[in-house]
């Protein structure tokens, strides 16, 4: 089997930027080691930018993260029992953030992919790749029948996620930088309406809470939890009696609703330099993890392949590689910058076991709330910086 660019991974990365080489006539095959059932319902991040909806719409698949996300011109950070907004727009020249689930974003683009006719192949793992050395890279992958095969193409790009096959192939070669955080989230999904208009940050000597959101009637929150947290220790009233502690202010009440899922997520950092070994591209996840207390790993994924699918064009339409030869550093930059974003937001939002790292992450919260200047620094990161 021949295409002109094998995607390896079915997620917000891989699947844009199939979207953005279709509309440039580029031939591509998708293949995903999950079921479209799977993807579709993965509950993971829920906070998009907005260069991150602009590039959806540009691309014919935003239509309905307008209609039905929700916008949002501010958040909330708690610390000491009060809270403080970070007027996002009003900081920003009038930029906004959009809460639209991430498996939402995932349906638009299989749907759009689906009904353009173009290869999407559920249950097919990819299972090695080769000659990335060559003009023509190789992806072998088991599909759901049981059999193997091979795609040959002129790129293949590795958009499969931190647990994907392309990472460790070239770990080897790269220099990987990782930083492992003390603590996780506990996330749930309930089936009540959000007790909050904007996201609550909330710093507790018990831990961090988040308090987000999906729609009108359905909540997503998380609390700080040890790394290797068993969630049979906690029980639907355990979770709200904690999130009720963490959250509480004078003359507010969380609403509570059952829970209709729950996880845990570790945190990391992560990233993999380059991002290219010849012909094999790493995109999203693949290259790079941030902790999520920014709100970062989805944008950051749609963001790689917005630097990367016009470097493809030039490399596959004009024999260009100049674009593809500066892809990584390019992505890099952007990367590197979320990274410190979100190592800042996690540490200054989270409990921390060492007693003098805790006091002066708290400090510096305690600083940024009382300061013009540093919740304009928060601002303008949290609601995205330009892709360049
Ligand atoms: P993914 O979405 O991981 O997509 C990769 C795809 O590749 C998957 O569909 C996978 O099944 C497929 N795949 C893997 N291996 C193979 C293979 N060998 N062959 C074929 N296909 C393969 N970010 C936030 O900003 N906020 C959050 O709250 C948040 N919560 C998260 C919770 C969890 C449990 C996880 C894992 C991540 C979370 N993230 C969050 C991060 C965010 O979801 C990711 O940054 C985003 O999914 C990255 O998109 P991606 O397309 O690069 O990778
Ligand atoms: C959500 C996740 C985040 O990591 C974050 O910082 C804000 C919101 C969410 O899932 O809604």
């Amino acid at each position: 089997m021949r295409t002109q660019v094998g995607i390896i991974g079915a997620g917000p990365a891989g699947l844009t930027l199939g979207r953005l080489l279709e509309l440039e006539d580029i031939d591509t095959v998708v293949i995903e080691s999950r079921s479209r059932e799977y993807v579709e319902q993965r509950v993971r991040a829920g906070v998009l930018e907005q260069a991150t909806v602009d590039l959806l719409d540009e691309a014919g698949v935003g239509g309905r993260a307008r209609a039905e996300g929700l916008v949002h011109h501010g958040v909330i950070l708690q610390v000491d029992g009060q809270r403080h907004r970070i007027a996002l727009s009003d900081l920003t020249g009038g930029r906004i953030i959009v809460i639209y689930g991430q498996q939402e974003v995932v349906k638009d683009l299989v749907a759009a992919r689906v009904e353009s006719g173009l290869p999407l192949w559920f249950g097919s793992e990819c299972t090695s790749i080769s000659d990335i050395d060559t003009d023509h890279p190789r992806a072998r992958f088991a599909g759901p029948d049981g059999t193997t095969d091979e795609l040959e193409c002129d790129l293949l790009v590795g958009a499969d996620g931190f647990h994907g096959v392309s990472r460790p192939l070239v770990a080897p070669q790269c220099q990987v930088f990782e930083r492992d955080y003390p603590f996780a989230w506990l996330g749930i999904l309930a089936a009540v309406a959000p007790s909050t208009d904007e996201l609550i940050y909330a710093r507790h000597d018990r831990g961090f809470a988040l308090h987000s959101l999906r729609s009108p009637t359905v909540s997503r929150l998380y609390l700080q939890c040890a790394v290797e947290e068993d969630l049979d220790a906690w029980p639907d009233d355990r979770i709200w009696a904690e999130l009720q502690t963490r959250f509480a202010v004078d003359g507010w009440t969380l609403d509570e609703g059952p829970i209709l899922e729950k996880g845990v997520t570790p945190m990391r950092s992560v990233v993999a330099e380059p991002m290219r070994h010849g012909r094999l591209l790493l995109a999203g996840d693949a290259g790079h993890i941030v902790p999520p207390t920014g709100a970062k790993g989805l944008n950051l994924a749609i963001a790689d392949v917005a630097i990367l699918a016009p470097r493809i064009v030039d490399l596959l339409r004009n024999g260009d590689d100049a674009g593809i030869e500066d892809y990584s550093q390019t992505a890099l930059r952007r990367v590197w910058r979320a990274q410190d974003f979100s190592n800042e937001m996690t540490s200054m939002m989270h409990k921390n076991p060492d007693p003098f790292e805790d006091r002066r992450q708290h400090a510096r919260l305690r600083y940024v709330v009382a300061s013009e200047a540093a919740k304009r620094s928060i601002a303008e990161n949290y609601v995205g910086l330009p892709f360049w």
